[in-house]
């Protein structure tokens, strides 16, 4: 599923830095990009679109009804209309409007603005399939070993385990920044979110957990986690998405690679083989 900040770009390579734990942990879990790439055999995955947790969880239960009433579907405006001004009740059904309106939605996207509405408007590709019922079949299999919960990450985090592995990928907030971008993100994911985070991913990884962050490539941000316990690596993505054309273009994004990771992978290595450009800024070798 293509997702808003959606990491498939980088999903390799923050899969290849993961050793084997039991349980793999993933709060913001948008398209999960990095889940379905890794495919752990236990997960929890979380996220605070009850509409997203509602479509994974029907696309794991359920996969022949969703690729039934998703088959049916036609691309045009007028359903389009229809889907997005519906306030379905049913697991199934809001897993059929998510996975409707994230194909036929200028971009391929879902976003949803700070009231929780969908705001994309029309305007899919030609050659575009609603229903991609082997994708679907092969998502619900991926999905069998995962608890799919709809939280707030401290929720989550609260039940995470220091032998955990933990992917962390939030909202790009920074603190100063009078960005549109940001200050949209600011209403659904606010400094202080940031701080509470990285408090409780500090304790985790100075405790053993696997962890690793995404985040904006800002002072700020960085400052945030402790020296002892990560690895602070600067990744440049080659193209950025933002509302405007003046945003787009190559843009630099942070990794944060816990103490635990560092010890055994070879980051040199996995960074040089999957072909992301990284530099080490500072924190733990
Ligand atoms: C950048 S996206 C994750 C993208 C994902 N890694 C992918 O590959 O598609 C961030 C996600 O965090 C979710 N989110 C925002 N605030 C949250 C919160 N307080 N707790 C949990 N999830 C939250 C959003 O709904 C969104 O899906």
């Amino acid at each position: 599923m293509k997702w808003p900040g959606g990491k498939r770009w980088l999903a390799d390579t923050v899969a290849a830095l993961f050793s084997k734990r039991d349980r793999y942990v993933e709060p913001f879990l948008g398209g999960g990009a990095v889940y379905f790439t890794l495919k752990p055999r236990t997960a929890i995955l979380a996220d605070i679109n009850e509409d997203l947790i509602a479509a994974f969880t029907s696309v794991r239960d359920h996969p022949s009804a969703v690729i039934r009433r998703l088959s049916v579907l036609r691309i045009n405006r007028e359903t389009f209309r229809r889907y997005r001004g519906a306030s379905p009740d049913t697991m199934l059904d809001r897993a059929v409007r998510l996975l409707y309106l994230n194909r036929t939605a200028f971009n391929g996207i879902y976003r949803v603005n700070a009231k929780g509405r969908f705001n994309v408007p029309f305007g899919c590709k030609k050659g575009t399939k609603v229903c991609d019922g082997e994708n679907l079949r092969a998502c619900s299999r991926a999905l069998k070993g995962s608890t799919l919960t709809s939280a707030d990450f401290r929720t989550v985090l609260r039940e995470v385990r220091v032998s955990d592995a933990i992917y962390i990928d939030p909202p790009y907030t920074v603190k100063h920044d009078n960005n549109g971008f940001r200050r949209y993100n600011e209403r659904i994911f606010s400094w202080n979110d940031q701080v509470d985070l990285a408090r409780k991913l500090n304790f985790l990884a100075e405790n053993g957990a696997e962890v690793v962050v995404s985040n904006a490539c800002h002072k700020e941000v960085s400052g945030l986690y402790s020296r002892q316990d990560f690895a602070v690596v600067e990744i440049e993505r080659a193209s950025c998405v933002a509302g405007d054309a003046q945003h787009r273009g190559p843009c630099k994004e942070l990794l944060l690679i816990s103490r635990s990771i560092g010890r055994h992978a070879d980051l040199d290595g996995i960074f040089k083989s999957s072909g992301v450009r990284a530099r080490l800024v500072a924190g733990i070798r």
